[in-house]
């Protein structure tokens, strides 16, 4: 038998993935950029094992068939497939964070995946091959792969396809404060959104400005810019939800406490905090500031109606292998 433990952090678009140009290997309609956000974490363990006639999959403890275990399957098929391996294995996969509202746990769950499967099969895949390895299981999951920020080079082909760091996690002390709104599962996972995006008039608009966007995103990190940074993660965040909202059938994915804390986002703004919005493929609002503005975000956001509880999180390492379980941080089942 054959076993292997990994970690990896979700990330938070700042410049965001929405729509295909190839839907079965998830090469992206355009690039994206995201921030790992340490202390959230998918923990998980694979192990190939000669006794199974199929694959298992266990998440946060319990036994998990159907979509959710073919889309693992998939992806541990091409690792036997690279490694020349016929055993099915077993995967046990933990989070310590809510799942399906809008904090990417496909993202890191993929990405442990991919570094715990291709090392418990034998293979020492370098980063770019495991990053092009977690996008087949879920586009987002190959930005889970490298450190701090990282740029998703949109590519035209899956060797061309995959994340790399743009800085390290300690470039920047930016704090992303999670303002929970719901913890339900999405109507609509993004792996169906996606192929929804064509189908709304404003998904070319928004694809002619996205490399201009990505190039202004870039900037602002590597020049500690928040200010730009502010006008171009809000701008990209809305162009996506105007997307989904007009697409066919349309997805709104926010919720009356969604929009309450966008407009708080904007009034503390205009008071002089640097703080600005984004928010994924759900109600969660994530509001980014830099680290010494902490307190003045986590005091105010639970004041809003309708935020139910806030997460924070600073910018994260690279997906990582565990050399001992007992080095693993604890995880609940939430
Ligand atoms: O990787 P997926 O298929 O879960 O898509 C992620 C989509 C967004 O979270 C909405 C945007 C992004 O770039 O992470």
């Amino acid at each position: 038998m054959y076993t292997a433990i990994a970690i990896s952090s979700p990330n938070i678009a700042f410049i965001k993935y929405w729509g295909d140009r190839d839907p079965l290997l998830h090469i992206p309609a355009s690039g994206s950029i995201s921030m790992n956000l340490d202390g959230l974490y998918s923990r998980t363990q694979v192990t190939f094992d000669p006794s199974l006639a199929a694959d298992q999959l266990t998440l946060n403890g319990h036994t998990t068939t159907g979509a959710q275990l073919v889309r693992v399957s998939n992806l541990l098929e091409r690792v036997r497939q690279i490694a020349g391996l016929r055993q099915y294995a077993s995967v046990a996969s933990n989070n310590n964070f809510p799942m399906g509202a809008g904090i990417a746990s496909s993202a890191s769950a993929f990405a442990a995946l991919s570094l715990a499967a291709s090392t418990a099969a034998g293979l020492s895949l370098n980063e770019s091959e495991l990053s092009r390895l977690a996008r087949t299981g879920s586009g987002s999951a190959c930005r889970s792969i490298p450190a701090g920020f990282v740029e998703w080079q949109a590519g035209d082909s899956d060797a061309s396809s995959y994340g790399f760091s743009i800085a390290p996690p300690d470039y920047w002390d930016l704090i992303d404060c999670i303002a929970i709104v719901s913890q339900m599962h999405k109507p609509t996972g993004s792996s169906e959104g996606h192929t929804l995006a064509d189908s709304s008039p404003l998904q070319a608009a928004r694809l002619e400005g996205a490399a201009r966007r990505l190039e202004l995103c870039r900037k602002a990190i590597l020049e500690r810019d928040f200010a730009l940074l502010t006008e171009v993660v809000e701008q990209d965040c809305n162009l996506m939800h105007a997307v989904m909202m007009t697409s066919a059938p349309p997805l709104l994915y926010w919720q009356p406490a969604t929009l309450a804390v966008m407009h708080a986002v904007v009034d503390w703004r205009q008071d002089g905090l640097p703080v600005c919005y984004t928010i994924d493929a759900g109600p969660n609002v994530h509001v980014l500031c830099p680290s010494q503005h902490t307190s003045q975000v986590t005091d105010r956001l639970p004041k809003i109606p309708g935020v139910e509880r806030i997460l924070t999180a600073h910018p994260g390492g690279a997906a990582r292998l565990l050399e001992s379980p007992i080095s693993a941080p604890q995880f609940t089942d939430p």
